[in-house]
């Protein structure tokens, strides 16, 4: 087989051959195929697009590229989530443990930030102590024992998909359907959890920019997952503004555990809700009324809240911080961002509120940076919000000082606004299911 062919075939609209797909992924991980032709087919591949068949195929081929995490050494359904990425996106620190409360496990692997999108595994980080490297043998037991575990993803998941996403990173390759559909079921097969609910980010802080594009997606992957024997659903969510009022590190767990206590703000608490009930819906436990209603009782009874204080104690964590927040380190330097005259905040540019949290340094610029955890952004007023002059629109934070200025102008340049009233956005757009698209 030559790779010239693959690429040509592609270039011409071709359907690439299981045999093929193989060839491509198994040769790059190999190291036998070098990164320009590889470069080529991705851009191919973007242009033309792949069949069902060459997805599930490319899927499928990503997965078993390295280990396929074997979780029936854990006792029951096992229930996982995953977000396509986004700006303030907290919600596995808030859910995973809801879900554990109600009778659910969650052996769950997540990811570090990745460009203007923040990881689970960084925010879980600033918990001092807090362990998310650990043997699968301890992982396991922490799971069969209190019925949730949150690790980094290690790298023997689904290594392919580790090479091509860093190779699409640099040629302009990320922001395609098919790929991205790959790249993340590729990762939650491997990872073996029983039921998936996906969140698929769309507006002007994600990767798919328009709800049409976003629905496409979530139905390809609920399609690869129910193919792979995985209950799936998917709910589309907005990101044309930050999830929350906090994007940064210590300062999203914050809020993840208020949110646990009850007080979370609105459109995150909305999340939160949904995602857990679909979790436990998946899993069995009841309509998606009756699991509402019991994701709701974990909050009220604090279960869900001891249940993340529990994961954190078993990863090594200083539980203590989960019940009293005021102990996590702040940032020494603040800037708070005042308006100087009536007006609504019109649309806001959330990519770049993402990138502004980076340089604040919540995020890493470049692959070996050192993440500040104090770092981060608060948007206190986001996109239909009346602001009257005087209020403050949004505070940022960081231990380096310089950076503070120059995020503050950034930060001013993402936000639009006006004297017209705008709406506020829905939280959740749609959901897909194997076999219905509901609008919300
Ligand atoms: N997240 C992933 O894991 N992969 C993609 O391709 C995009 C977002």
């Amino acid at each position: 087989m030559l790779m010239y062919n693959i690429i040509d075939k592609k270039k011409k609209g071709g359907e690439l051959t299981r045999e093929e797909t193989e060839y491509f992924v198994n040769g790059y991980v190999k190291g036998d195929i070098p990164d320009y032709q590889i470069s080529a087919l991705l851009m191919a591949i973007y242009y033309k697009g792949m069949s069902d068949t060459e997805l599930l195929n490319l899927t499928d081929i990503m997965a078993e590229s390295g280990d396929m995490a074997d979780l029936s050494g854990i006792d029951g359904i096992k229930a996982d989530k995953h977000s396509t990425g986004g700006v303030g996106d907290k919600t596995t620190i808030a859910v995973a443990p809801v879900v554990a409360a109600c009778g659910v496990k969650v052996a769950k692997m997540s990811g570090r930030g990745l460009g203007f999108t923040g990881g689970t595994i960084d925010k879980l980080e600033s918990i001092p102590g807090f362990k998310t490297s650990i043997p699968k043998k301890e992982f396991f037991n922490i799971v069969n024992s209190i019925g949730l575990s949150v690790i980094g993803q290690s790298g023997e998941i689904a290594p392919a998909d580790k090479k091509l996403y860093a190779l699409r990173d640099v040629t302009a390759t990320v922001d395609s359907i098919p790929l991205i559909a790959a790249s993340i079921m590729s990762k939650k097969l491997a990872a073996g959890s029983d039921k998936i609910v996906l969140d698929v980010t769309t507006g002007t802080g994600a990767f798919m920019k328009s709800i049409d594009d976003a629905v496409t997606l979530a139905k390809k992957m609920v399609a690869i997952g129910e193919g792979a024997g995985r209950e799936t659903v998917a709910y589309i969510t907005n990101m044309n503004v930050p999830l929350g009022i906090a994007a940064g590190n210590n300062i999203e767990v914050i809020e993840a555990i208020e949110t646990l206590k009850g007080n979370g703000p609105e459109d995150f608490t909305e999340i939160c809700r949904n995602f857990s009930a679909s979790m436990l819906n998946l899993a069995g436990k009841g309509s998606m009324e009756e699991c509402i209603l019991m994701a709701d009782k974990a909050i009220e009874n604090h279960s869900a809240l001891d249940k993340l204080a529990e994961m954190v104690k078993m990863q090594g964590g200083d539980e203590r911080y989960i019940y009293d927040t005021s102990l996590f380190k702040k940032a020494p330097y603040s800037y708070e961002w005042i308006s100087e005259s009536d007006m609504y905040i019109t649309q806001m540019d959330t990519e770049q509120c993402g990138k502004t949290s980076v340089l604040l340094g919540a995020g890493r610029e470049i692959k070996d940076s050192v993440i500040d955890f104090t770092a981060g952004i608060k948007f206190y007023k986001k996109t239909g919000d009346y602001v009257k002059k005087g209020d403050i629109i949004a505070v940022l934070y960081s231990s380096d000082k310089e950076k503070l200025n120059k995020a503050a102008g950034y930060l001013k340049q993402a936000y639009k606004t006006g004297r017209s009233k705008v709406e506020k956005q829905k939280t959740i757009i749609a959901y897909v299911s194997k076999n219905n698209v509901i609008m919300y």
